[in-house]
């Protein structure tokens, strides 16, 4: 027997440790860098194990009355913007197996809206969203980093196209939300955590070579998981002859 007490320690000596929690993957990045797009590739090229995508803007605060009367004023950019309270409770529960309503949120009306969608639990979590690596304790949820950088420029000219488009902008409002606010945080939040990345995307989406990298070291990990559950299953059996 082991230092640590594990039986099966000792008879499987080369048995990985088995991952006790689901696998968690932070997924960073400035607006329209690319972060939905690189989860939903991993995500499809994962579509034989249990996954599931937690998005950081379900958490947003609902704005006021009053705030949404000054709504040009508000930074959503800023890490007070979102509940992290709630998000850190939704992450426990999946990570310990159980299953969690995550909000609603709409970037017309500001509001978190009522109808709540329900979450299994899985073997992967993905957590995606502008400043999931500024929070020390978000951080430590997770056992994969990943930080998308895609060009300012690129990634203003798709928040045009996009706000305008999905979200019910007009182009001068973005360009002034952008100067006062997106720009601004980004260079104070969002940029400074990329140190925390285990792996930088350049190009996002484009960058295919990174994907593929990322999916096999998550099959790994997830691989060493199963076969630690073959090991044990083969303890309990071996036991049950003993008896
Ligand atoms: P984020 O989640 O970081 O805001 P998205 O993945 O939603 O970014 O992408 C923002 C916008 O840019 C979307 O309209 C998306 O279709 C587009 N987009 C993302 N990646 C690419 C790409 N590699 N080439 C062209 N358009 C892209
Ligand atoms: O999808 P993306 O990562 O770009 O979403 C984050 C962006 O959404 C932030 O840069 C923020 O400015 C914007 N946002 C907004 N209006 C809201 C909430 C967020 O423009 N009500």
């Amino acid at each position: 027997q082991l230092s640590n007490g594990s039986i099966t320690d000792n008879i499987f000596p080369s048995a990985p440790a088995p991952l006790k929690q689901p696998f968690v993957i932070g997924v960073a990045g400035g607006t329209a860098s690319g972060k939905t797009t690189v989860c939903d590739m991993i995500m499809s090229q994962l579509h034989d194990q249990r996954v599931v995508l937690v998005n950081q803007d379900s958490f947003y605060h609902s704005l006021s009355a009053e705030k949404l009367k000054k709504v040009h004023e508000y930074n959503f950019d800023h890490p007070d913007a979102f509940n992290t309270e709630v998000l850190l409770s939704c992450m426990e529960k999946l990570r310990s197996g159980q299953p969690v309503s995550i909000p609603s949120y709409d970037f017309k009306t500001h509001q978190s809206i009522e109808s709540a969608s329900p979450v299994n639990p899985a073997d992967v979590i993905i957590l995606e969203g502008i400043l999931v690596l500024n929070d020390p304790q978000v951080r430590d949820l997770m056992n994969m980093k990943i930080f998308v950088d895609t060009d300012a420029d690129v990634r203003l000219s798709r928040r045009i196209q996009r706000d305008t488009v999905q979200r019910g902008r007009n182009i001068q409002n973005v360009l002034e939300q952008y100067t006062k606010f997106v720009k601004p945080s980004f260079d104070e939040f969002i940029q400074p955590s990329m140190k925390y990345a285990d792996i930088i995307i350049p190009r996002g989406g484009d960058n295919d070579v990174a994907i593929d990298l990322i999916v096999q070291h998550i099959r790994t990990k997830l691989c060493q998981h199963n076969l630690c559950k073959i090991y044990s299953n083969i303890f309990i059996i071996s036991s049950t002859f003993q008896i």
